[in-house]
């Protein structure tokens, strides 16, 4: 089976976004995928998404409150197909811990390979709004482009 682990710093604001929007496409087309979400970084791990990442998923009909940070695990790179960062940091990162299949989610939906801005300490809910846009544009794309939805 195919699979797609989002990849941020937190694990609590764009990873469980984008997490929640792929996993809401693949249950509305039936496609087959394992979908998850991790962060590079330990502050929140054990935490639900944070309120506002909570509060932007719920008004699109999307549930992401049950999700609980994580960091990256020693099996990971054996277990995903897709392993897909949120910013170029996080692709480094990736990448110096050996990670293969990296791709970047700013190349998709015409971003030109922008970061997803960490909304985390910045732009009040209006940050959480952008951030949502993007991912959900980003993030169809992605698997239209990378085969994973036909
Ligand atoms: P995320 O945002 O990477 O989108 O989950 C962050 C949230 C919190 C922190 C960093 C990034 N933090 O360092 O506390």
């Amino acid at each position: 089976m195919q699979s797609i682990l989002f990849v941020c710093l937190g694990n609590i604001c764009r990873s469980p976004l984008a997490d929640g929007i792929a996993n809401k496409i693949a249950r509305e087309h039936d496609l087959e995928l394992h979908i998850d979400s991790a962060g590079t970084g330990e502050w929140h791990v054990g935490e639900a998404p944070c309120d506002n990442a909570i509060k932007i998923a719920a008004q699109n009909g999307i549930d992401i409150s049950g999700l609980r940070a994580r960091t990256l695990h020693r099996h990971d790179p054996d277990t995903f197909t897709h392993v897909v960062a949120m910013d170029r940091q996080n692709k480094k990162d990736l990448e110096s811990l050996g990670y293969e299949n990296i791709y970047l989610i700013g190349d998709y939906g015409g971003y030109g390979g922008a970061d997803v801005p960490d909304p985390y300490f910045f732009d009040g809910f209006s940050g959480f709004e952008k951030v949502y846009e993007m991912l959900d544009r980003t993030v169809r794309d992605f698997l239209k482009k990378e085969g994973l939805w036909s």
